[in-house]
């Protein structure tokens, strides 16, 4: 069983996941509405791989016979005006979700739970890659820049990213 500390950071951090997956939904659909196909798909199969990451969180919770609390994120309150802002808050939340998952390993270290250790590494390495890969996409469409047809390009190197 997790120690009632830790099996409130690991509701904590299902809670993170679910949100992100309602936010990337969220971004998905104003990408579909403003003409970023593209985009719409990575952020709609984003959306889908932060539900995996709550699933995945929840299963091993529930395995370590610890209680899982079901929540619903609260609406989201993101304003996106263009998409850069999409990429911005794809970047903002990526490091909101490192420093928790951070805080989850600090914690299971300290108590020496280290097969909550082992479990969260998975995390760390996911957390790596979906930093890496949101930075890169603001690189990107920062030399792209707003000019012309920049909207399709930028449109174009979000889907070809993959995700
Ligand atoms: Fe599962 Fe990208 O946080």
């Amino acid at each position: 069983m997790l120690s009632e500390n830790l099996q409130n950071l690991f509701n904590a951090q299902i809670a993170i996941e679910n949100t992100a997956s309602y936010e990337y939904l969220h971004l998905a659909i104003w990408c579909a509405s403003n003409g970023f196909d593209e985009s719409a798909k990575f952020f709609f199969k984003q959306s889908d791989e932060e539900r995996s990451h709550m699933l995945k969180l929840i299963h091993y919770t529930l395995e370590r016979e610890s209680v899982v609390k079901a929540g619903y994120p609260a609406p989201s309150t993101l304003k996106i005006e263009t998409i850069f802002d999409v990429l911005q808050t794809f970047y903002d939340n990526e490091k909101k979700v490192t420093a928790s998952v951070y805080k989850l390993v600090d914690t299971a270290t300290e108590e020496r739970d280290y097969n909550a250790v082992q479990f969260l590494q998975w995390y760390v390495q996911e957390q790596h890659e979906e930093e890496t890969l949101a930075r890169t996409l603001i690189e990107k469409a920062n030399l792209i820049g707003r000019e012309g047809s920049y909207r399709y390009f930028i449109d174009q190197m979000i889907g070809k990213s993959g995700g």
